[in-house]
């Protein structure tokens, strides 16, 4: 019997109404497989903790996280009780750096039954590698000078450490996939880094004879995330080149409020924390037709961290033949509760016991 320890913090707004979904679907996945469990510890950190606390989460909360074999989140933030630099910084971008959560992965497929905003879209499936400590988004840097004078530098960050961990956690994934990794450059334009990031690509792509290779330059791959995104398996960029095809991926699949995420520890210190691509939908909250499917989806990249990637399949299998059927909320163009969603997923995998 394998058990798995896992922190749910579901956060604010739809956070709350979408990890208690998804907590109840794993349970229906631990009950399908018998060799499986989990057991889920609630942390109330979030916008609302703050108000009593003054803080997102207790000074020893990293502490408390730190053994658990996954974070599970759900969203963070409320502009209404808490600026959105103090909630995330205090607790989401917390967690990634303590945890040296230093890869995230975004997944984008076509879901049968959810309409792409592209026309004509062929059957993509696609997933991006993105450095998540360094890069572009450093606190290297300053300004100087005030008015007309003024100057401000930031620099990027290019270790070959962090650049070479990303590329092999690319390359790993692409073997288990189609065997092909984009590499997402910029070397005409930037002429340090991205030549440095051209060849790390090279010197690791050598440790992968199997594994076919392109590098495209990120401003000519981000159109062809629209116009032909089933070319694509597994694509590696750095920090902000990752971030902006994650959110081509999540728009090109149909709703923010499908999209999976995880920030991934590999060097087995601490855990890794899966949250859906979406925040905290302050516009919806209460009205119980959040989609759940970006935090089912998210539990499914967990389920395929922790080594289960068959009961993975089978139950992004199930959530698509769910959708196929209509059984959607209105996010994506249905007219079903969260509720309803959730509840017809549980009845099918059921129905696979
Ligand atoms: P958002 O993702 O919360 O909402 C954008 C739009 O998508 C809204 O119209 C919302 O109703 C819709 N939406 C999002 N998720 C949905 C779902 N599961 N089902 C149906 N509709 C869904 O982004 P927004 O409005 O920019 O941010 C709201 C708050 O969330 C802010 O405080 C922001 O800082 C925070 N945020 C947190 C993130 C995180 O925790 N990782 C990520 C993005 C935003
Ligand atoms: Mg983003």
């Amino acid at each position: 019997m394998k058990k798995f320890q896992i922190a749910a913090i579901p956060g604010d707004g739809i956070g709350k109404e979408v990890v208690p979904a998804a907590i109840d679907i794993l349970e229906a996945v631990s009950d399908l497989h018998g060799g499986l469990s989990f057991e889920f510890t609630d942390f109330p950190y979030s916008c609302e903790y703050y108000l009593e606390h003054g803080v997102m989460m207790p000074d020893d909360g990293v502490e408390r996280l730190k053994d658990f074999d996954s974070i599970f989140l759900g969203a963070v933030g409320n502009i209404k009780l808490v600026p959105d630099h103090v909630s995330l910084w205090g607790l989401l971008i917390k967690l990634r750096r303590e945890f040296e959560q230093v890869i995230n992965i975004r997944p984008a497929k076509i879901i049968r039954g959810i309409k792409s905003p592209l026309v004509n879209p062929k059957d993509f499936d696609l997933i991006v590698v993105r450095e998540n400590s360094e890069g572009e988004y450093s606190e290297v840097g300053g300004r100087i000078f005030r008015g007309e004078d003024e100057i401000s530098i930031q620099n990027n960050i290019f270790s070959r450490k962090g650049t070479e961990r990303a590329m092999r956690y690319a390359f790993d994934l692409a073997s288990k996939r189609k065997k092909h990794v984009t590499s997402a450059t910029k070397s005409n334009g930037i002429v340090h880094t991205m030549p440095f990031w051209d060849e790390v690509f090279e010197d690791v792509a050598k440790e992968y004879p199997d594994i076919q290779t392109d590098s495209q330059h990120i401003d000519a791959l981000a159109a062809f995330f629209v116009t032909r995104p089933e070319k694509f398996d597994v694509i590696v960029g750095s920090n902000l080149f990752g971030d902006i095809l994650t959110d081509i991926g999540a728009a090109i699949m149909g709703s923010v409020g499908i999209a999976p995420a995880a920030n991934i520890n590999v060097n087995g210190k601490y855990p890794s924390m899966f949250e859906p691509v979406h925040g905290s939908a302050p516009d919806i909250i209460g009205k119980g037709i959040a989609n759940p499917i970006g935090q089912i989806w998210t539990a499914k990249m967990m389920l395929d961290h922790m080594g289960e990637e068959e009961i993975g399949t089978v139950l992004l299998d199930v959530v698509e033949s769910v959708t196929n059927d209509g059984i959607i909320t209105p996010d994506i163009g249905g007219k079903y509760t969260t509720q309803e969603v959730t509840a017809e997923i549980i009845n099918r995998l059921k129905a696979k016991a």
